[in-house]
């Protein structure tokens, strides 16, 4: 399945997803609040990519990655309308210029996302994930778990093909609602790796029998 995937906010985690889903064969729009920027990275990195501004992406595009810091929503927002239909994969940690959470656990910004665009499939995904290891997300001979959660089904069954087109173990953990414990995990692991000295090369697996 060929998917026409919006990345809106093209720094780290934008460009890396637009990278790897582009070489997979999904068309790929890179949305920024300046297009002639989007537009530059877009024709480096190839693949058909376009550069846009921050409301045309959002208008051309069905899927669209929230790849923008936590303050920038209500700027995107003012740009982008109701995205009436759309799957909004919401991959934003709501970290405040002090490294905690700006709000948690009784919401979070899953549940924010989902309850301003609620016309849209909205999506927490990816969050938990660093982003050096979307391109190899495979541990000892293991694959990462990507946890997702929503109240759409369209919304995860595109989000558990590509989390598996990349090589994640997807694993759906639920309503939109469990984003406020989703969004801690990757606070836990920021912790892990840039407060307490394990460095990056570690991820979360969830283990079954
Ligand atoms: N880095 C990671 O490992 C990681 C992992 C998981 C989740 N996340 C989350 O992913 C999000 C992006 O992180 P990042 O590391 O990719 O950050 P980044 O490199 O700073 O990129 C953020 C992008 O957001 C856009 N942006 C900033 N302010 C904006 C505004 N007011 N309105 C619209 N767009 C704005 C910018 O695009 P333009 O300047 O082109 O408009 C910028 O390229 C964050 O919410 C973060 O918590 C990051």
């Amino acid at each position: 399945m060929t998917y026409t995937i919006g990345i809106i906010g093209p720094g780290q985690i934008g460009v890396t997803l637009a990278t790897i889903w582009g070489e997979a064969g999904h068309n790929i729009i890179l949305g920024s609040r300046e297009p002639a920027k989007a537009e530059t990275i877009a024709s480096e990195l190839g693949n058909n990519m376009q550069g846009m501004g921050i409301a045309e992406t959002a208008e051309a595009a069905d899927i669209l990655l929230f790849s923008f810091p936590w303050y920038a929503l209500i700027d995107v927002q003012r740009e982008i309308g109701k995205c009436e239909g759309k799957i909004i994969i919401d991959c934003i940690n709501p970290i405040t210029s002090s490294g905690s959470l700006a709000l948690g656990h009784k919401w979070s910004a899953g549940e924010e996302i989902a309850r301003e665009f609620p016309l849209a499939h909205v999506i927490k995904a990816f969050n938990h994930i660093y982003v050096e290891h979307f391109k190899n997300p495979v541990f000892d001979g293991k694959p990462a778990t990507a946890y997702y959660c929503s109240n759409s089904d369209k919304a995860k069954q595109i989000v558990a093909n590509l989390a598996a087109e990349m090589g994640f173990d997807p694993v759906d953990i639920g309503p939109i609602k469990h984003a406020r414990y989703l969004e801690p995990l990757a606070l836990l692991w920021i912790q892990m790796a840039f407060h307490m000295g394990n460095g990056p090369e570690f991820t979360f697996k969830l283990l079954e029998r």
